[in-house]
């Protein structure tokens, strides 16, 4: 414990904050649930998860290559592989597409990606309406709610990224329609299960080391597979309503805005709910902050330890992944929660 947290609440009893979710119990209300808000009606197939999802789309298209922003988890990757081509992307996440338009082939598959929940750029729907030979798959894994998406994309989710469930990667087809993959057969969901449900019965997080073992597990056994959704994923996501989660994040976010500004990665204010509120710091400086958020309980994630592209060709995608932190900001906390990370961050970084 450093002599600067410990100026803080005590930190062996307090509550943890943020990482993986607790298996997530719908609350009754209106409006559109997460399945419906996501799917608007089009067919959709539920995988595993969404690398699987993507994986299953892509190989449908043997002929073309695959464009993925470099700065992307390095799991993505696998799905295409060997036909692989990266566009850069700038400092606020901004995409930079003129070698796509400029070399992609018809037929060719673009993944534009809503980093940490951020609106799609217009440079994509630019692009978008210029080459409609093009195949755009909009991933939304770290967006609750985007917003508008591009005419004719597919759209990807992953929601245990932002809700309690085990598993998942949705891909849904364009407005206009489309074949939709289908995952072979059932994930063990026993396995899955076992961390959010072990977090669900902890919530003192008193047990911490060992709900966080059998997360780390579960997230080993998530590989490019043919495998379906959990049944008890996909009833999650058909009953709980999209708006008091988006509304939670956008309240958090806004909280931890009004202290840390100063640090803020997003370019403005959040326009959509946002995965975290991200903190830009040169790469010692995170690291310090990390641990010591680590000893108060509050479990920041770092998008990503390795990202897609290699390092040497992208230095500034690379040099983004070294200098982020995602704090959480998501439905599981209100006013209070924000407060304690807040009071943190400014000691640890003060
Ligand atoms: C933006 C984005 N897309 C896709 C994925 C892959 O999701 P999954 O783990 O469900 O395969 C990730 C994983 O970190 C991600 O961050």
């Amino acid at each position: 414990m450093t002599a600067r947290a410990s100026k803080l609440s005590p930190l062996a009893d307090a509550a943890p904050i943020g990482g993986f979710f607790e298996q997530h119990t719908p609350e009754p209300g209106s409006g559109p649930t997460v399945l419906e808000a996501w799917t608007e009606g089009r067919p959709y197939a539920a995988f595993v998860n969404a690398r699987s999802a993507f994986a299953a789309l892509v190989a449908g298209f043997p002929d073309a290559a695959v464009w993925l922003p470099a700065y992307l988890c390095a799991e993505m990757g696998q799905a295409a592989q060997a036909r692989i081509r990266f566009y850069g992307v700038g400092q606020a996440f901004e995409p930079d597409l003129s070698g796509v338009e400029a070399q992609a082939r018809t037929g060719d598959v673009v993944l534009a990606v809503s980093h940490f929940g951020l609106p799609f750029a217009p440079g994509l729907f630019d692009l978008a309406r210029r080459r409609p030979d093009l195949r755009f798959v909009e991933d939304r894994a770290q967006a609750l709610d985007a917003g508008p998406g591009m005419e004719g994309a597919w759209r990807l989710y992953s929601p245990r990224k932002l809700m309690g469930v085990a598993d998942g990667g949705l891909l849904v087809a364009p407005k206009s329609g489309g074949r939709v993959p289908r995952p072979g057969h059932l994930a063990d969901a026993e396995a899955l299960w076992t961390a959010p449900r072990l977090r669900a019965a902890d919530r003192a997080g008193r047990d911490r080391a060992v709900w966080h073992l059998a997360n780390q597990a579960r997230e080993a056994r998530m590989s490019c597979t043919g495998q379906a959704i959990t049944p008890q994923s996909l009833s999650i996501l058909s009953a709980a309503p999209l708006a008091p989660l988006a509304r939670a994040r956008m309240s958090n976010w806004r909280r931890l805005d009004d202290r840390l500004s100063g640090w803020s990665a997003l370019p403005g204010a959040a326009a959509s709910p946002p995965l975290g509120y991200v903190l830009k710091l040169e790469p010692a400086r995170r690291e310090r902050l990390l641990r010591g958020l680590y000893e108060a309980r509050i479990f920041a994630a770092v998008h990503w330890t390795s990202i897609a592209a290699p390092d040497a060709a992208f230095p500034r995608e690379a040099h983004l992944s070294q200098t982020l932190v995602t704090l959480p900001c998501d439905h599981r906390y209100g006013a209070r929660d924000m407060d304690r990370i807040a009071d943190c961050v400014l000691d640890l970084l003060g």
